[in-house]
């Protein structure tokens, strides 16, 4: 049996062995072993303890003080030694950082070319003093056709191949319903451009069943073929560049009178028909021209429909395709692109 003086050298040389025992330990695994072995149910500090019970009684209390300031002295090293353990371990993890490395760039996403030209043009019309309008996809007959001069039965609707809702609503063909929404609200002098998406049947590598138009027109008393022309010479000098040509073109549309077609030199061949290799350019088709909206004057037959006094007003309209002066602009030879949602295209227009 031991004495209370051999029990306390043990105690206290419990605490030496067990800081160099945590001495030689460097990791959080070897001291929960360390812990086990000293401080655990069956460890060196239990056994120590196991053997008070037979000491003499006036030697219990010192002895058993004395256990818990040693327990409390192990507890405070193990303590210490982890934070040691963690704080080094974080400063290697610091030291492997390089703040030179570039940080990671979010993703962001752009602007969809459509959209963009949409935005484009549109600002392009509002500097000139358009306001800018919107009206329904889901339109119906009477706006889409016979307000424009397009009654039932006429052979013009033929040019359209519609996609009907029921007899007398369809997906609007064109943008041309929001002159006549347009008229019937307002009163003239009005200018306004409409953007928005139309819809025909038809699909294949040229035609899609879904594109986007931009409607403009103006109304007021003496407007003229020259304001008419002036005002979309200027719209493709800045859309496209100030050097293309511009040329009229006649054309017939039901609800302008007269009609005419805007063509400007082609962008990709700068008009001479022919690629820098002397190719025969595939854009142009070789005539030097491109083909970019329909125009005219606003037929008197629209005007009666909304109530404007023909022999006062005279107005001109025009209506282009979004996706159009998209591919001529930045170069896009196949329509299906704008609809494919292929990143690689996408994110080219930042
Ligand atoms: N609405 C015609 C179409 O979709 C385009 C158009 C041509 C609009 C001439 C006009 C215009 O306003 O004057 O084919």
């Amino acid at each position: 049996m031991n004495s209370a003086g051999e029990i306390s050298k043990n105690l206290k040389s419990l605490i030496q062995e067990f800081e160099k025992t945590l001495g030689q330990a460097s990791s959080l695994q070897e001291l929960e072993q360390a812990r086990v072995d000293f401080l655990g149910r069956k460890g060196r500090l239990a056994g120590v303890m196991s053997q008070l019970p037979g000491l003499p009684a006036q030697d219990k209390p010192a002895i058993g003080r004395l256990s818990n300031e040693v327990k409390e002295s192990l507890n405070n090293l193990l303590s210490n030694k982890i934070s040691d353990i963690q704080r080094k371990s974080q400063e290697e993890k610091l030291s492997v950082f390089d703040p030179s490395i570039p940080g990671r760039t979010p993703d962001t996403g752009t602007i969809h070319p459509v959209t963009r030209v949409t935005d484009d043009i549109c600002s392009i019309f509002v500097k000139l003093g358009f306001d800018i309008v919107t009206g329904p996809e889901v339109e119906t007959d009477f706006y889409n056709f016979e307000a424009l001069n397009l009654p039932p039965g006429h052979p013009a609707r033929d040019m359209q191949d519609t996609l009907y809702i029921s007899e007398s609503v369809v997906l609007r063909t064109h943008t041309s319903p929001l002159q006549v929404r347009t008229m019937l609200k307002c009163r003239p002098p009005l200018a306004a451009i409409a953007p928005g998406k139309v819809y025909r049947r038809d699909s294949d590598l040229t035609h899609t069943p879904m594109f986007h138009q931009i409607e403009g027109f103006l109304v007021d008393t003496n407007v003229s073929m020259a304001d008419l022309r002036g005002t979309l010479t200027a719209f493709a000098h800045e859309i496209f560049d100030p050097r293309v040509c511009v040329r009229f073109r006649p054309s017939f549309f039901p609800f302008t009178e007269p009609s005419a077609e805007v063509d400007i030199s082609c962008v990709m061949c700068k008009g001479c028909g022919r690629s820098p290799r002397g190719e025969p350019c595939r854009v142009c088709k070789e005539t030097g021209w491109v083909e970019i909206l329909g125009c005219g004057m606003i037929d008197p037959a629209v005007f009666e429909k909304v109530g404007y006094d023909p022999e006062k007003y005279t107005g001109f309209a025009f209506g282009l395709g979004v996706e159009r002066v998209a591919m001529l602009k930045y170069g896009i030879g196949d329509l299906r692109m704008f609809f494919e949602n292929d990143l690689r295209f996408l994110n080219q227009f930042v």
